[in-house]
């Protein structure tokens, strides 16, 4: 019997227990043993519930008890949890993790000292909640240079996206009701803000690219500034808005950047709505694969974090191997990178447009009907630092929204 003491008793740990009871005996054939859960570390008491008995407040408890091969920490945040972790590989227990923060910034280190000691840090549900990706970057992909990853990453501003296009519905009503379903951060500024979506799409790159991708470096906007008037445009021009997190290799450097985009109706993307995530990935022999599935909530995630459970029973002396190294990787500025913008403006076509030509050359106007003393227009591609320079002269600009433009031939 392998004993496993679970971290956190939340949305994320009661499913692991949940899972781990439902499926007892499947997981434990796939493990090779039974697999048990011998405490619950919380603040709370619990009672009445079934693991009631289970739960400890002393983390040493777990620590000093030589039974517990693994540790799930699922506690959230950076501290304890990076304490805990480490303090638990050390001691020489494997530990399988959902806290996409404390993975993206010190993944590498915890990586590197579970190596070292033959034991697993795994975090498969640390990004894209149930979808496998962790263990494809890390097994599958192996023969080919990534060159691109773009990922709707998170599931709350998905969520609210899509109810905020589909319904009309209004933010805050969505961002409540995502709460209560459990997809939220527990400061939901994290996802509402893109903080989240940028852990991740750090925590991806570093693996495809084998070296430390630093989130503090990734440009990151959220979906603060998109009103419903925004979406009225993008149901205009036939496309919609999704929160977008993606590095992209050009030349021979990267960027990353996490923004809400433009995407149209051709784009493998454009379908991936409410809490669902999709993983879109590019590489050089493969070309495109994408990954698609649950992006947040309770028995998705804890289906991934259980998953890394039967994987540390099955390698309990053996380190699986990651290709993450502490060696930073600079990415380049977004300055340069290019793209078509989509830019709403106060005024009117018939007035002002020959300013916004002047500027930015030959636009695609679009209007909404009803929506007066403002007009839209598409640019052509140019450089961020070029749409930057034209927005600030023009001195009109209500919001900008990013255009996704799918390769050619892809
Ligand atoms: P919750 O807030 O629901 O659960 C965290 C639990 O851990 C709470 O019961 C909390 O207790 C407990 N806890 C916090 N600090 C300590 C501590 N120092 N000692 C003991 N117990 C502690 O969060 P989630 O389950 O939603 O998320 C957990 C992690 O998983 C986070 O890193 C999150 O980002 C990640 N994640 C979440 C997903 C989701 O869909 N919810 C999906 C993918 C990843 P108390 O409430 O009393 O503070
Ligand atoms: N808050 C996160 C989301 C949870 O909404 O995607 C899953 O990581």
């Amino acid at each position: 019997m392998i004993q496993i003491a679970v971290l956190g008793y939340g949305t994320v740990g009661s499913g692991v227990v949940e899972v781990i009871d439902t499926n007892h005996a499947s997981i434990n054939k796939k493990a090779g043993e039974e697999i048990n859960i011998k405490y619950v570390l919380d603040l709370r008491d619990f009672p009445g519930d079934k693991i009631q008995e289970k739960i400890v407040h002393d983390f040493n408890i777990i620590l000093e008890d030589p039974e517990i091969k693994i540790v799930v920490e699922v506690m959230g945040g950076v501290e304890p949890a990076y304490t805990f972790t480490k303090r638990a590989l050390l001691a020489g227990k494997s530990v399988c993790t959902s806290n996409k923060e404390l993975v993206a910034r010190h993944g590498a280190e915890l990586l590197e000292i579970a190596r070292e000691r033959n034991l697993n840090y795994l975090f498969e549900a640390s990004c894209g909640g149930g979808i496998p990706i962790i263990r494809p970057l890390n097994s599958s992909l192996t023969a080919d240079e990534i060159d691109e990853i773009t990922g709707i990453l998170n599931g709350t501003t998905n969520y609210i996206l899509t109810k905020m296009t589909e319904e009309g519905s209004s933010f805050e009503e969505v961002l409540k009701d995502a709460q209560e379903k459990g997809y939220a951060e527990r400061n939901p500024e994290a996802d509402v803000e893109g903080h989240d979506a940028c852990r991740k799409i750090a925590i991806l790159s570093s693996l495809a690219l084998g070296r430390q991708v630093d989130y503090e470096d990734i440009y990151t906007e959220g979906i603060t500034k998109i009103t419903a008037d925004d979406i009225k445009y993008a149901k205009e021009m036939g496309k919609t808005i999704k929160l977008l997190a993606f590095s992209r290799k050009v030349d021979d450097s990267f960027y990353a950047m996490v923004a809400p985009c433009l995407i149209g109706p051709t784009d493998p993307l454009y379908s991936v709505n409410g809490v669902f995530n999709a993983i879109f990935v590019h590489g050089n022999v493969l070309g495109d694969a994408m990954f698609y599935g649950s992006g947040a909530g309770k028995l998705p995630t804890a289906s991934a974090v259980v998953s890394d459970v039967v994987d540390c029973a099955k390698h309990l002396h053996r380190s699986i191997m990651s290709f993450w190294s502490s060696h930073k990787l600079e990415l380049t500025d977004i300055s340069n990178s290019r793209r078509r913008f989509f830019v709403r403006v106060k005024g009117d076509p018939a007035a002002d447009l020959a300013r916004v030509r002047e500027l930015f050359g030959d636009v695609e106007v679009v209007t909404v009907p009803g929506l007066d003393g403002e007009f839209g227009f598409k640019t052509g591609t140019i450089s961020e630092a070029e749409y930057k320079e034209k927005a600030a002269e023009l001195g009109t600009v209500i919001n900008m929204i990013r255009m996704r433009r799918v390769k050619a031939g892809r």
